[in-house]
């Protein structure tokens, strides 16, 4: 389901502002921002009473609220700590605004208006602030709390945010990006959803009837679900082999999202979707096993992305395509040693089950070869060895064409959800060989696992324009915080919104 939030930009002075809460930021040491300023003088100083006083550094993570201040019409002023205004960057901005929605969301108040997007970020303008600050407040409100017995929602949730523009003239690309950040955080949410939902829920089947309610909220999405039979039929030898030892039937899963003209090529999403990854026969250790539910959080993004796409009307072809399986040990699972026939006619001699992953992926790489697509992009929870080589913070990137690796570049850029690329070259492919069949499914050591295993991949994607995405560290948060990030459906949507901008798509025109 979608948010309950109601967002609305405004320009306009906070002293004349009636609403429940204001939010405004205090630089470090004890320095107003503009807006705070503002305040100020219509309260006959009661902010720079109270800071020379020392009750608030300005320090980020730091805030404090005051009720009833004399002289204003709000019920509530929440000060928001900003740290050094020249130390103000990505990051910073990213913080402020996560803290800020965190705080608003214990006042009590059930509507707020926020004086942050005036903030100077280095190298960033006002658009990027709204689109923060509504991905803040959507982050500050998630809860999957549907399988408590005993759900807490907060006693008077937070339902209605004012964002405020620095200017008048700031209003057009305020309210674009408004838009834009709705959207994107829908998407996110969704992948949420879908991420955490548990193993014994969350099946290839049910996947495939989450795609058809997706589909029922837009029309201009459709739905195949390709059944085991159809899968045997096309020759998927190397999906089929993954799901053999699992009580659940897989699916492929293809949504068509068809907003573009004929004659345009569609961008393809391919996500992977181990719905539960054990390791097969190739049992993994049991501690943290749990978190292997995550393995279909390329699949969850596929769908987050394209939920953006559909909001926003843009005007694209756009498919996502979901190999979907549960990888299980059993007395028919697939053995280490075992060789099967991809659906390309290359075979592949499985030498780890768990290395399944690549072994979904690439039949699903071939299926799409028959629609030309113009890029393709495939989404995974890949390797371990990603995480070690580039620990939680951006997605692992491949690929076989530049301008599509800086096409993401640069999308992760604007989104704040980077990527950062790993080498694919000739040299790494010959830790593939196998003695027995064309391809080996992992390499003989463990070596640069990450590219070993886009190496696999790249054998699948010579048709075409291809990006891969490993995502194994970014897709989930372990520990305390357990839980899907909703990544990377900001750097998916956006690298869309990019493809929709370069076919000449303005908002205004695309406005009901
Ligand atoms: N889904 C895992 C990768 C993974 C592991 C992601 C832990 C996030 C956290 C994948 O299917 C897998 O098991 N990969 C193996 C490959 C190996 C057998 C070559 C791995 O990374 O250990
Ligand atoms: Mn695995
Ligand atoms: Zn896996």
């Amino acid at each position: 389901m979608a948010s309950l939030m109601e967002f609305t930009i405004k320009s306009g002075n906070p002293e004349k502002q009636r609403t429940a809460c204001l939010a405004l930021g205090v630089y470090e040491s004890r320095r107003m921002t503009r807006a705070a300023e503002l305040f100020d003088r219509a309260t006959n100083g009661y902010l720079s009473n109270l800071l020379r006083r020392g009750d608030l550094e300005g320090k980020p993570e730091q805030s404090l609220l005051l009720l009833n201040v004399p002289g204003s019409l709000v019920e509530r002023v929440l000060l928001v700590g900003c740290g050094r205004e020249r130390d103000l960057d990505d990051r910073r901005f990213r913080q402020i605004a996560a803290h800020a929605a965190a705080a608003l969301q214990q006042t009590g108040a059930t509507e707020a208006s926020i004086y942050l997007a005036e903030l100077p970020v280095k190298g960033r303008e006002v658009p990027w602030k709204i689109r923060q600050l509504v991905e803040a407040v959507e982050t500050s409100s998630y809860h999957f709390d549907q399988f408590k017995s005993k759900q807490d929602p907060p006693r008077r949730p937070l339902r209605k945010i004012m964002l405020n523009v620095p200017s008048r003239r700031d209003l057009a690309s305020g309210e674009q990006a408004l838009h834009e950040g709705v959207a994107i955080a829908g998407g996110v949410k969704l992948t949420k959803d879908l991420g955490n939902a548990p193993p014994n829920l969350c099946t290839p089947t049910w996947l495939a009837e989450q795609a058809q309610t997706l589909a029922s909220e837009f029309p201009a999405l459709q739905v195949t679900v390709l059944e085991e039979v159809d899968l045997e039929q096309l020759g998927m030898g190397a999906l089929l082999a993954v799901s053999r030892g699992s009580a659940q039937p897989a699916k492929l899963i293809r949504l068509d999202y068809r907003h573009g003209t004929a004659a345009q090529k569609p961008h393809v999403l391919v996500g992977k979707g181990v719905t539960f990854d054990s390791g097969g026969i190739s049992l993994k250790p049991g501690e943290g096993m749990d978190e292997m539910k995550y393995d279909m959080c390329g699949a969850a993004s596929v769908f987050g992305a394209l939920r953006a796409c559909a909001e926003l009307q843009l005007p694209l072809n756009v498919i996502g395509l979901i190999p979907a399986v549960e990888n299980m040990p059993g007395g028919r699972a697939t053995r280490p040693g075992d060789i099967v026939t991809s659906l390309s006619g290359q075979t592949v001699e499985i030498l780890n089950t768990d290395a399944e992953g690549r072994l979904i992926l690439c039949d699903a790489l071939t299926y799409i070869e028959r629609d030309y697509p113009a890029t393709v992009i495939d989404i995974a929870t890949l390797t371990g060895a990603c995480i070690i080589a580039l620990g939680r913070h951006p997605h692992g990137l491949f690929s076989n064409h530049p301008p599509l690796a800086h096409a993401l570049e640069a999308a992760g850029q604007a989104a704040s959800d980077r990527v950062w690329e790993l080498p694919l070259w000739e040299d790494y492919q010959e830790g593939l060989d196998s003695n027995f069949a064309d391809m080996a499914n992992v390499a003989g050591n463990r070596d640069g696992g990450a590219i070993m295993a886009a190496c696999f991949l790249s054998r699948f994607a010579k048709k075409f324009h291809w990006a891969h995405l490993d995502i194994a560290g970014t897709a989930w948060k372990t520990g305390k915080t357990k839980g899907a990030t909703g990544r990377p459906v900001p750097l998916l949507a956006q690298y869309l919104l990019d493809r929709a901008v370069d076919a000449g798509w303005r908002y205004e025109s695309a406005a009901d």
